[in-house]
């Protein structure tokens, strides 16, 4: 996987698990859900230094809980190191138009000064990277030396979880930006639709 791209991904992800994780209340509990139509580009410019070359997800619709299948690839040519800025931008889709989503209890669209810090967070410094990062050698934290990444085909089990009380049905896109020193490094937009019973 491209490393920006891949850690685009990687810290969004994590951003949204510490997120669900630290703040217990206003989340709801929902016994099932489905996302649709997953589809992702790059927004940076193009000589961005962080690219995701190639990032495939499967089934569709994914089922959560429920097993999904992704394989991922990308690029930087300059070392990610700490502190890499992430902006995110989350939309839905309401009558038509696309509303953004406000930054509520460092969820939605929120600026985080340091996506090192919260995969450090998330897995601690010297616990081994999870599958299947682990078994491909790739890394989890920060630096992220400059180079390519690929995560073939792998399996995930996605988990009940617990959602934010605004993450309703619907149609949403996110951008996140990474940026270090200033300068944008990267750029992901993913697009998906959330139906839950
Ligand atoms: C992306 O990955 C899929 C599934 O592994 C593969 O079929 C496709 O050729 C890849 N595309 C690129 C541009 O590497
Ligand atoms: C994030 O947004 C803030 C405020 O608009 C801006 O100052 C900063 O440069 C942005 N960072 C990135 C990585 O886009």
């Amino acid at each position: 996987m491209d490393r920006s791209v891949t850690l685009t991904a990687a810290v969004f992800v994590a951003a949204v698990l510490s997120q669900t994780n630290c703040s217990s209340f206003r989340l709801k509990r929902v016994s099932r859900a489905q996302v649709l139509g997953f589809d992702w580009k790059n927004c940076g410019q193009p000589d961005a230094p962080a690219v995701l070359k190639n990032l495939s997800v499967s089934p569709d619709p994914i089922s959560i809980p429920g097993d999904l299948k992704a394989s991922a690839s990308g690029s930087t040519s300059v070392e990610l190191a700490a502190p890499l800025a992430v902006n995110v931008t989350l939309e839905k889709e309401v009558a038509g138009f696309w509303v953004k989503v406000p930054c509520v209890e460092e969820l939605g669209s929120c600026h985080y000064r340091d996506a090192c810090d919260i995969l450090n967070q998330l897995i601690p410094p010297g616990q081994d990277c999870p599958e299947p990062l682990h078994t491909y050698g790739l890394p989890c934290r920060c630096p992220f030396k400059a180079g390519s990444y690929s995560l073939p085909q792998s399996d995930f089990y996605l988990p009940y979880v617990d959602l934010p009380y605004w993450l309703t049905n619907g149609n949403y896109r996110v951008q996140g930006v990474l940026g270090s020193g200033g300068q944008e490094l990267g750029c992901l937009k993913v697009a998906l639709s959330i139906h839950s019973d």
